[in-house]
């Protein structure tokens, strides 16, 4: 398995350009499953999450072509016949997301077997109102043998409330609603940038949508879809986890290739820690940092609240801030996984609930330390950019999942950083969903 060799000291200083994100790329995926034609997507992340989604798509008789390098990042998804609309547990298990694929089989083919996806590193993370949205299209949804079978003629307009705000669930439906009869009005859906990603790709794929990117959307159902191109957003997670690499290593780093306009929490509340952001046009963000951090709280909320999925990056650089930061989790019941980890390379923390209280700063020394999750793995290569020493990260492919060649953009802006490879792969089993 492969780990990272990291000896912290280095402030980081350069420009890093930014990938497309996975969390849009992944549904944008599912949604080629709406049309017999050629969806070709542009600015695909290279991370293994895309690879899966392209063996899910493969397995149920879907054509995909990734081109990575000189073919700019472009994915070309012909699912002219879905042979087997099925989603096998062992994909299933290894990437949660596989669920968004309910909806558009079930709108397309009729039917749709999908393995139910367990439990995951950062909470139980259920899909229940993914099922009770179709349900209510009209679907009939089975459970047996650890798969939903789902069923519909044709998926007919309805009024959604979701119970409570979830991003893939509002994906999911989406692609069910766009194929359906008659409108469908979804209220409390999710905001998050991907959703409006997704939209704008469905919009072009000429689906009926409005209000993408609001708490409501409306949808006029629509016969066929047919094919298009379409460019991913840049990815606001990577962008954010950047943003703290260069604050953190008290640097000087332009993070290129992002929109700012997606970041609007985080620059906040690292202008709050002393961190000196500047926003150099529409698609860079310049971060300055002298080394002097101040605490400040934060508390998870959905989109544009400062983000889950940047949790546990803030929670490294909040180890070396001055005072007491609190920092709560609002949106997973158990994503706490590197505050241990962060304890053993010296830093403060006590975990009371969903609230963990950091207080520095702390003196981070290297250390060996195991990843448990893409974003804690983040927090912890965060970590040992600054601490004292040779840290090495065991389970790097926990990273992988969702950044794109790290190390290599790292090495680039200063860090010391190298993967120790193939000293032996993972076993399957170990291979976690998230
Ligand atoms: N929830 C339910 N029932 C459902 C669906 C969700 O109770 O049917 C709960 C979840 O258990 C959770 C909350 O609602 O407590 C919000 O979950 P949501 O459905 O929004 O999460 P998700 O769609 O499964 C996406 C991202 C995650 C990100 C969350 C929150 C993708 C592929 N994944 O997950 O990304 O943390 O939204 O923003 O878009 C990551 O990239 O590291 C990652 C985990």
């Amino acid at each position: 398995m492969d780990k990272f060799v990291i000896r912290g000291g280095n402030p980081l200083l350069g420009t890093v350009r930014i990938s497309g994100a996975k969390n849009s790329a992944l549904p944008c995926m599912a949604a080629a499953i709406l049309t017999e034609d050629e969806v070709t997507l542009e600015n695909v992340p290279q991370v293994r999450d895309i690879e899966t989604e392209r063996r899910l798509l493969v397995s149920m008789g879907a054509e995909v072509e990734l081109g990575y390098g000189r073919a700019q990042h472009r994915t070309t998804i012909s699912c002219h016949s879905l042979s087997d609309p099925v989603a096998k547990y062992e994909i299933v298990k290894t990437m949660r997301a596989s669920s968004l694929v309910l909806g558009p089989l079930i709108a397309r083919a009729g039917i749709a077997r999908v393995a139910m996806p367990g439990g995951c590193a950062i909470g139980g993370r259920p899909i229940d109102l993914h099922i009770k949205g179709l349900e209510k299209m009209g679907a009939t949804i089975t459970q047996e043998h650890g798969y939903l079978e789902a069923r519909a003629e044709r998926l007919k307009g309805a009024h959604l409330v979701f119970e409570r705000i979830t991003v893939t669930g509002t994906e999911d439906l989406l692609m069910a609603a766009v194929l359906a009869e008659g409108e469908t009005l979804m209220e409390n859906c999710a905001r998050e940038p991907e959703v409006q990603d997704l939209a704008a790709l469905l919009t072009a794929m000429g689906a009926k949508i409005k209000g993408a990117g609001t708490s409501t959307i409306r949808v006029q159902g629509v016969q066929r879809l047919h094919g298009a191109r379409h460019r991913i957003n840049p990815d606001r997670i990577e962008a954010g986890t950047f943003l703290i690499a260069g604050a953190i290593t008290g640097g000087d780093l332009m993070v290129a290739n992002c929109n700012p306009a997606h970041l609007g929490a985080v620059i906040a509340k690292l202008q709050e820690t002393g961190v000196r952001v500047d926003i150099l046009g529409p698609d860079t963000v310049r971060v300055r940092a002298d080394g002097r951090l101040r605490a400040a709280d934060i508390s998870t909320e959905e989109y544009p609240g400062f983000p889950t999925d940047m949790q546990a990056q803030y929670m490294a650089l909040a180890t070396l801030s001055e005072g007491v930061s609190a920092v709560k989790e609002n949106i997973f019941e158990n994503r706490f996984m590197h505050v241990q980890e962060l304890v053993r390379m010296g830093a403060n923390i006590k975990v009371d609930g969903s609230t963990a209280i950091v207080r520095g700063p702390a003196r981070l020394s290297a250390a060996a330390v195991m990843c448990s999750d893409l974003r804690a793995s983040a927090s912890l290569v965060l970590a040992a950019l600054v601490a004292d020493g040779e840290s090495i990260l065991d389970r790097v492919y926990h990273m992988d999942r969702g950044y794109e060649r790290i190390e290599e953009k790292l090495r680039g802006v200063g860090a010391q950083i190298r993967r120790m490879g193939n000293i032996f792969t993972p076993k399957e089993e170990e291979l976690v969903a998230g």
